[in-house]
């Protein structure tokens, strides 16, 4: 288990970018091995949770082809992907094990999907129940809640599927299926979760519509290779922002940042806390909107969180608490229960770490009251194993009263391979 200590930070300042964007590097790989022809991927995030969809893919037969900067999928069609000769292993990673049960529900062959000890605790069922109304058959640990998952793979049938939860993970298992299935498959949400997945399928020719909640695809119809450009994830560049804010004197440029507005709820929530961001030139690169975001030192304010911001910013709600530990008054967040089921107990997680920097923080079901600090003190913090926990205590540590240390930092590998180098860069000015 490794270790990091954070010193208290004399300044923030720079220009970076961060890795490419996680959800949209996972999709690249699927909709790539499943595309008639040769799709290039530039911006491909390397980290362990895309390595395991990219190894998964591999290890059905696709070519995938990386000279260090440009990823060459030489995809085989819609039917071309053969059986894993063994169980496929998605790490840490809950997009590739969710995803992937879509995807394999239709393929005329048998897979196993496990995980780490993380994702072999996290719930299943969310889409092993609308798969197996299309007519899948999946079994897993605790009536099929649990990984490992086996997919016997075959015909489907469209359904129409009204979601409990605004999940991006849910209603893309159920369009990839909907590839497959006969007729159409129609996916509903309470709110709008992210949309790469429907953005990506309209790129590669997908029969798909989507209007406001609600996408409809249809099956049969083969995809064609594409070019994918991957934007900077706005989830890896969420801690910058936040440090650039709670930074007494900070002002720091992220350049290429995605800012698609199902993910956008971070730099909304920042800025109703009174934070100084501004986007700069926007532009879009492969249907995906992207900007430059330049961030200033703050005094912020405590504000409430809830309904569509929450699946918009889901990701972010770590670093939404140290920011809101440093603003002034205090910070409600409610409508957020899946974050008692992502890499680790989100609420819990934070609401423990928080408290050994000195926070007052009271924990709900379904969120936290952060009541505002001037500094923290100095702790000693467990990530739980989860890359986000892990970077929020860390960005938490720059205005730490003196130097911090955050325990089990490898996880920070899932998703954000090079944030110790960043770190240290803005952070030297
Ligand atoms: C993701 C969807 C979200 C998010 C995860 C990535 C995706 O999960 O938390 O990090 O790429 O589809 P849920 O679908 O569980 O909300």
């Amino acid at each position: 288990m490794n270790s990091y200590t954070v010193h208290p930070a004399k300044c923030v300042k720079g220009e970076i970018t961060v890795p490419g964007d996680k959800s949209i590097s996972h999709r690249s790989i699927m909709l790539g091995s499943i595309a008639n022809g040769v799709t290039t991927v530039t911006g491909f995030l390397r980290g362990e949770d895309n390595m395991s969809t990219l190894n998964a893919f591999k290890a059905m037969g696709v070519q995938i082809e990386d000279d260090g900067v440009t990823l060459r999928i030489h995809g085989k069609g819609l039917h071309g992907l053969t059986e894993a000769d063994d169980v496929i292993d998605c790490g840490n990673s809950g997009t590739s094990i969710r995803l992937l049960c879509g995807l394999l529900a239709g393929q005329s062959f048998f897979s196993v999907l496990t995980g780490d000890k993380y994702l072999r605790k996290r719930p299943m069922k969310r889409v092993v129940t609308p798969l197996a109304a299309m007519g899948a058959k999946i079994a897993g640990r605790a009536g099929g809640e649990k990984a490992p998952l086996g997919i016997t793979g075959g015909a489907l049938s469209g359904i129409s599927y009204e979601s409990p939860v605004a999940s991006a993970q849910v209603k893309s298992a159920i369009l990839l299926a909907g590839l497959y299935a006969r007729g159409e498959t129609v996916v509903r949400e309470p709110h709008l979760s992210r949309d790469h997945s429907e953005r990506m399928l309209r790129h590669f020719g997908a029969d798909i519509e989507a209007s406001g909640t609600e996408v409809r695809v249809r099956g049969g119809r083969e995809l064609q290779a594409r070019e994918i450009v991957v934007p900077g994830d706005i989830s890896s560049a969420a801690f910058f922002l936040v440090a650039g804010l709670i930074v007494p004197g900070a002002e720091l440029l992220i350049k290429g940042v995605g800012v698609n507005p199902t993910r956008t709820g971070i730099i909304d929530i920042l800025m109703l806390m009174g934070g100084d961001i501004t986007l700069l030139n926007n532009r879009e690169i492969g249907g995906e909107p992207v900007a430059d975001l330049l961030v200033r030192s703050s005094n912020l304010h405590g504000i409430e969180i809830s309904g569509d911001l929450v699946p918009r910013a889901i990701d972010e709600f770590p670093v939404i608490s140290v920011a809101a530990a440093m603003a002034s008054g205090k910070t409600v967040v409610s409508d957020a229960r899946e974050l008692r089921v992502k890499e680790t107990d989100r609420i819990k997680a934070m609401a423990d770490n928080l408290r050994l920097a000195g926070v007052i923080v009271d924990e709900a079901d379904d969120g936290m009251t952060v009541y505002g600090t001037d500094k923290f003190k100095v702790f000693h913090a467990d990530s739980c194993g989860d890359h986000r926990i892990a970077m929020s205590m860390l960005i938490a540590g720059l205005v730490a009263d003196g130097s911090c240390t955050v325990d089990d930092v490898e996880c920070i590998a899932t998703s954000f391979p090079n944030f110790f180098s960043l770190l240290e860069q803005v952070s030297r000015g």
